[in-house]
């Protein structure tokens, strides 16, 4: 848990907000354990802004991975440490590739952090 909070840290140095300010890093672990980091990009039209959940995701399923365990969140403007919870954009994609026990671990630090379901985030998701 530690470590992979630890990660989503480092992905949020690489957060580009410079419209809301607001920085969000994600790790996304597969079951297979490995990891894919994601950050928020912004934009200036702000519509093709990404979130870092997103980011994380697409990345994995870009490289071959669609089996997710869980994903650590962290966020906070400048200085400080909040614990983002994902937007529903980003829950609905979560639910297209992960089941309702999925974990999502929102922290604002490495051991402090609250756990709960994708299932608990977004009940009854759309699906075909
Ligand atoms: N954001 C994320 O990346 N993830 C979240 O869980 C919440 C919001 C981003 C979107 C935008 O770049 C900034 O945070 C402020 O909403």
């Amino acid at each position: 848990m530690q470590k992979l909070i630890k990660q989503a840290i480092s992905a949020r140095s690489h957060a580009y907000c410079p419209y809301s300010g607001f920085q969000v890093g994600a790790a996304l672990e597969c079951e297979d354990g490995t990891v894919f980091t994601g950050c928020n990009v912004e934009n200036a039209a702000y519509g093709p802004s990404n979130c870092a959940e997103r980011t994380a995701v697409f990345k994995a399923v870009s490289e071959g991975h669609r089996s997710f365990k869980r994903i650590a969140i962290v966020g906070g403007h400048e200085g400080e440490n909040v614990a983002p919870t994902p937007c529903g954009v980003c829950r609905q994609v979560l639910s297209e590739f992960c089941d309702p026990s999925f974990e999502v671990i929102m922290a604002t630090g490495e051991e402090e952090y609250e756990v709960v379901t994708l299932g608990e985030l977004l009940p009854r998701s759309f699906s075909l």
